[in-house]
């Protein structure tokens, strides 16, 4: 006997040990029913047995689930202003920063913090960069450092030169270097249900809370506030706002970059 979707997230939930109810449901439903059409599973009952028993669709189901589109400078004239404003001024007033991308999908926002703090001439004992995500597949892509050509498309020529080089067998696929690669720290964490690290002075979560409920994001806002640093930023996605900002002590300062003042 088959069963409801609502059934099918209650059962989804405690194998995959996900929080799927702080996601907006009705997206859940769609990606779940396109993943079923693509690998010809009739309903919600064999979806469910396929995810407890089969690794590899259990795997496929989660690469599904959340979306890993990512991209270097994404939305760069938000990175740009990071580069002018925010980031000078943090290093004028901090002896050490402390940033956080999450979710960090597979590294390139947390890399192209990591350049433009190399761009900025900051020694490496001055800041921290870590970088977290629940998908540990594109935690490995993440460290490996190796690029499909439109996750570039907003890196000037001489960033290309200067921090890419060209694989040698696979055509448009370029790793990053080294230099890069070593300043940013990587971590497996499940935002909704895992603890956070306190001391934060730039908190970048963006193109997330677009998949969840309105309950979800306002209690991760409140989570992430709880360990930014006072007179400190947040960095959200471009299409994401904040609503009523001065409710959560936050100050616009660019398009989707706030301002934290607790005090
Ligand atoms: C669209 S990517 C965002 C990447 C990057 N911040 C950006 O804007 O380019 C969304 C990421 O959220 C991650 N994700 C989904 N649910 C999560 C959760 N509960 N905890 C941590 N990461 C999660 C997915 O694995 C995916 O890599």
């Amino acid at each position: 006997m088959s069963i409801t979707f609502s059934e099918f997230k209650d059962q989804a939930k405690k194998i995959l040990n996900i929080d799927l109810d702080g996601y907006k449901l009705d997206r859940v439903e769609r990606r779940t029913k396109s993943l079923m059409r693509r690998y010809d599973v009739a309903d919600f009952k064999e979806c469910i047995n396929l995810i407890e028993s089969d690794s590899k669709f259990k795997e496929a189901y989660l690469n599904h689930f959340t979306i890993n589109t990512s991209e270097f400078f994404r939305n760069p004239e938000s990175f740009e202003f990071l580069k002018k404003n925010v980031l000078p001024e943090l290093i004028q007033r901090k002896n050490k920063l402390r940033i956080w991308s999450a979710p960090c999908s597979n590294g390139c926002e947390p890399y192209t913090l990591a350049i433009i703090l190399k761009e900025l001439g900051l020694s490496s004992n001055r800041f921290e960069i870590y970088a977290s995500d629940l998908d540990p597949e594109i935690l490995n892509k993440a460290k490996r450092g190796l690029y499909r050509e439109n996750a570039l498309k907003n890196v000037s020529d001489s960033r290309m030169r200067k921090y890419f080089t060209e694989d040698s067998s696979k055509e448009n696929f370029y790793h990053l270097s080294n230099d890069i690669k070593k300043m940013v720290n990587f971590e497996q964490k499940d935002l909704i249900n895992g603890r956070f690290d306190r001391n934060w002075d730039l908190i970048l979560s963006r193109n997330f809370f677009i998949y969840l409920t309105k309950e979800m994001k306002d209690q991760l806002i409140k989570k992430f506030l709880s360990v930014l640093n006072s007179d400190s930023y947040f960095f959200l996605g471009n299409t994401e706002y904040i609503f009523s900002a001065d409710k959560y002590n936050l100050k616009k300062v660019y398009q989707s970059i706030y301002k934290y003042n607790n005090n």
